[in-house]
């Protein structure tokens, strides 16, 4: 009773998440080169039958909220489907990231006839050459474009959408890429990625130096951003805000600089990862498991309080990822 009272006071104080991101596998079918969460070890994932439980949980604490689902690649998980479905009829709103590969006519249908609200497929260039170097694969692109060609095909309410990281390897044609999107009939939108360390990586200061990813032609950066800016303020097509884009011109352009906007994870955005650790951010450990203790409990823990505390003094550039950026100056922060 105690704790259910100091629980909804502190409701009236800290503001309750709205999405959560949930992370059912790091396994994957592919092995980009920004990325390794494919290397780290997977023992005791959650069963899909587990994570309906979790999702539950959420609601009962949040009321609606969105469920991003993302990994690793989510439909590498038993069960993933019927973990959608369920998803979707306790009316939350549904977003899955995935690379493609395993998405067949089977589960386009049933994405498709389950409601689900928006798929993002990652497509990291139109030549497919330069996504499957990317992607690791020689399939890749192919079986990408397939995913998105079935979802298209059936003509439903699902958002399809592209999610392109960028990188010295795409640059140059990544406006080509942007308006095909934009003027593509059966797709929604395109959201452009800073790269950052690779997800899964120890923490380096210095990643960047050493890897091959990162974009070192200055007047190209300068001249890419110029363009997607100026293509921005006629087509929202191009999902990232304007201030987003400034700020990943400004990043990739000095990526020593320490960022000027505060870090917004673990505010609206908490995330989930395969083993049920609850995070605010996604390379700080867990404030708990939701395996042993509720959303409630957990997200008003000290555990909790010495999270946010280290999010607000953290100088990383991670801010700017799509689930973390809000447009808030350390200077004009409250
Ligand atoms: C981690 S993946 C998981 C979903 C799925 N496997 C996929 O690739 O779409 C989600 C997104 O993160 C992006 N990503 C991976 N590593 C990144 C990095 N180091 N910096 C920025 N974005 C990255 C991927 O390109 C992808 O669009
Ligand atoms: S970015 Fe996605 S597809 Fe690529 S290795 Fe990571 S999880 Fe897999
Ligand atoms: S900038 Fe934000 S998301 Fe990145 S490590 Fe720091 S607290 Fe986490």
């Amino acid at each position: 009773l105690i704790h259910g009272l100091i629980e909804r006071t502190a409701d009236l104080v800290l503001q309750k998440p709205r999405t959560v991101h949930i992370s059912p596998t790091y396994r994957c079918t592919l092995k980009c080169m920004q990325c390794d969460l494919w290397r780290l070890p997977n023992d005791g994932e959650l069963s899909s039958s587990r994570w309906i439980g979790v999702i539950k949980a959420f609601k009962e604490y949040l009321g609606p909220f969105a469920l991003k689902i993302s990994g690793g690649e989510p439909f590498l998980v038993p069960g993933m489907m019927e973990l959608v479905e369920r998803a979707k009829a306790m009316d939350l709103y549904v977003g899955i990231s995935t690379n493609g590969t395993l998405l067949n006519d089977e589960t386009a249908r049933r994405i498709v006839r389950a409601g689900v609200d928006e798929v993002h497929v990652s497509i990291d260039s139109m030549n497919p050459k330069i996504h499957d170097h990317m992607r690791g694969a020689p399939l890749a692109f192919k079986r990408a474009m397939q995913a998105i060609e079935r979802l298209a095909s059936l003509n439903g309410e699902t958002k399809i959408c592209l999610a392109t990281v960028i990188t010295s390897l795409n640059l140059e044609g990544l406006m080509d890429l942007v308006i095909w999107a934009a003027n593509n009939p059966g797709l929604y939108t395109i959201t452009l990625q800073a790269l950052f360390q690779n997800f899964g990586a120890p923490y380096d200061p210095a990643w960047w130096k050493r890897s091959e990813l990162w974009p070192r032609d200055r007047d190209l950066v300068t001249s890419v951003f110029d363009r997607l800016m100026d293509y921005k303020s006629s087509h929202w097509e191009l999902a990232n805000p304007m201030n987003q884009l400034a700020a990943m011109k400004d990043y990739f352009l000095h990526p020593d600089r320490t960022p000027t906007a505060v870090c917004h994870a673990g505010k609206t955005d908490i995330a989930v990862d395969p083993f049920g650790g609850l995070r605010l951010c996604f390379s700080l450990p867990p404030i708990g498991n939701l395996l042993r203790s509720s959303p409630g409990r957990l997200l008003h823990s000290k555990e909790a309080a010495k999270r946010r505390k280290q999010i607000a003094s953290c100088k990383r550039s991670c801010n700017l990822l799509n689930c973390n950026y809000e447009d808030v100056r350390r200077d004009s922060s409250p």
